[in-house]
């Protein structure tokens, strides 16, 4: 028997040691964490349960079967996240470079199928050079089932990648299939072709940083979600971010009670908003000043800043937040803003997260570069995303609601369950100045008449009071309230049941 413990215990140290001491020193002084390292930073200490330690390759060429490593590049198992159950894939780059094969393919898939029997979120901590390339298309084969249960696990358990180092070619439609990506800064990088494919075909001269570092992918393209500085940062960041998070789609996000009162007022929100309409202030002060401990987890804050999303908790329940950002293009809506908080909005949904949605958007964008690159289409996926959505919805408009975007922006239209606007909101088809020019075109020659017209449009449009009228606003509220009216909304749509008729899927204008 003894010999049996020591043959194992020497067994599971050679799996430990991934692809020795060499590549382990070599990794940390990139700055990295081991493969498992990662794993004891992310789950709560000493509940990792390890699966698949020792799997190894069935490749035999190019003198594969005499170069095994127990695990064979990836670590697997699941564990506990504050008390609550996660799996995890880590993927280990100092065995062959964390290079997928069709066993290290197999053990993505193995968590991944349980957590979808047990209904637990999985996590992926990527770092590999992509297909193992010894193996060729079997590696292909891996890499394609996991994509494939990536997208049955959509919409039933949250994924979540975080990026750690390489991922390139295919490989990296795993992590864009999954819920949010996250990169670490300066050692992370994601590209479909890496910069040397992309000097001969295009002739561009660009580093990988440049390519596709967490910098670019959280401000350029739109692909990562948060940049993180290093592998404890971001992985301390998860474990914050996975407290938002329902485990799967039957269930709901953990209550997390705080001191913060739920009929706290804010007398400062009531001069939030300027005097002069055109004038900006900044939505997330509001946001900030709303939530339980002014705790906000804003996603993708430096991408399409004209929209601010991210989660926070009311009462204690977590809440998807979208808001309008006069800030930033006064807060019109464009392409990748739409994008952006479409995206946002079906997590929450398939999620069961209740949506609050604050609202002062001019309307969308004008302009040929956003109607050649698909507005209609784009702005689109917003107002499908808003219209399918059967999660609570409660709406605050603070000032402007103009034109289209007012019916996307989770409208009473589009099922909005409590649609609340500040006295100084203004519901119309667009700004008075327009909207006069337009109709009384025939005046435009006589500016004092033209200005007594938008005197008069203003008087009678630019206000809540006729949405009001027609129930389209539940009601008019103090902004200083906004809080309080919030989570009683809340409460009272606690249980809120709404289905969508029965169909395949939906068609969202992709
Ligand atoms: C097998 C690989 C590998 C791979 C790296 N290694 N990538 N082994 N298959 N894809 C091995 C290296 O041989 C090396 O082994 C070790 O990992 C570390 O690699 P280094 O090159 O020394 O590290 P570094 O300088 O940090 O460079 C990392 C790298 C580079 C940028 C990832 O290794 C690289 O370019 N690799 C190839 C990337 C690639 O073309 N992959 C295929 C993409 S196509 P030793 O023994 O020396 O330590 C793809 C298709 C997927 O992925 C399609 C899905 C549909």
């Amino acid at each position: 028997m003894q010999s049996i413990l020591e043959q194992l215990e020497s067994k599971r140290a050679a799996a430990r040691l991934g692809g020795g001491q060499k590549r382990i020193d070599a990794q940390h002084a990139k700055g990295k964490l081991t493969a498992r390292e990662r794993l004891e930073v992310l789950f709560d200490e000493g509940s990792f349960e390890e699966w698949d330690m020792f799997v190894e390759h069935r490749c035999a060429d190019f003198g594969m079967d005499q170069n095994k490593i127990p695990g064979d590049g990836v670590v697997t198992g699941y564990g506990m996240i504050n008390g609550r159950l996660a799996f995890a894939f880590s993927q280990d780059f100092t065995v062959f470079g964390g290079a997928l094969s069709e066993a290290h393919a197999e053990k993505i898939c193995k968590v991944m199928d349980q957590a979808m029997k047990v209904g637990a979120p999985v996590i992926g901590l990527n770092d590999s050079g992509g297909a193992r390339i010894q193996e060729g298309v079997a590696s292909l084969g891996g890499y394609a089932d996991v994509f494939q249960k990536n997208v049955l696990a959509s919409g039933v358990v949250p994924q979540i990648s975080m990026i750690m180092g390489p991922s390139a070619g295919g490989a990296v439609y795993s992590p864009s299939m999954t819920d949010f990506i996250f990169m670490v800064k300066d050692s992370s990088y994601m590209f479909v072709t890496g910069p040397e494919v992309v000097k001969t075909v295009t002739h561009e001269e660009v580093t990988a940083e440049e390519l596709g570092g967490a910098i670019t992918h959280t401000t350029k393209s739109g692909v990562a979600d948060l940049a993180f500085d290093n592998d404890v940062q971001a992985l301390i960041m998860l474990r914050r971010f996975f407290n938002y998070l329902p485990l799967n789609n039957r269930e709901k996000a953990p209550v997390r009670p705080s001191g913060d009162k739920v009929d706290r007022v804010d007398m400062s929100l009531d001069t939030l908003v300027p005097e002069n309409p055109n004038k900006p202030y900044d939505i997330k002060e509001l946001i900030l000043k709303t939530v339980d401990d002014g705790d906000f987890f804003e996603l993708q804050p430096d991408y399409a800043k004209n929209i601010v999303i991210g989660f926070a908790r009311m009462n204690g329940q977590s809440v998807g937040i979208v808001a309008n950002q006069p800030l930033v293009l006064a807060g019109c809506l464009d392409i990748k803003s739409s994008i952006k908080a479409a995206r946002f909005v079906r997590f929450c949904d398939a999620f069961n997260i209740p949506i609050i949605t604050f609202v002062d958007v001019p309307g969308f964008m004008p302009g040929t570069s956003q109607e050649y690159g698909g507005i209609i289409k784009h702005g689109a996926k917003l107002l499908y995303a808003y219209a399918e959505a059967t999660v609570p919805k409660i709406t605050v408009i603070t000032r402007k609601a103009y034109g289209g975007a007012y019916d996307v922006m989770a409208s009473k239209h589009l099922r909005g369950d409590v649609n609340l606007a500040w006295p100084n909101a203004e519901i119309a088809v667009m700004g008075a100045k327009g909207a006069v020019e337009i109709i009384f075109r025939e005046e435009k020659k006589d500016p004092a008449k033209l200005a007594e017209r938008e005197a008069e449009y203003k008087a009678r449009f630019a206000n809540p009071f006729v949405a009001g009228a027609r129930g389209f606003i539940d009601d008019v509220i103090l902004p200083h309230e906004t809080r309080k009216r919030i989570c009683r909304s809340l409460t009272m749509l606690k249980d809120k049941k709404l289905e969508n008729p029965w169909r395949k899927h939906g068609n969202i204008p992709l």
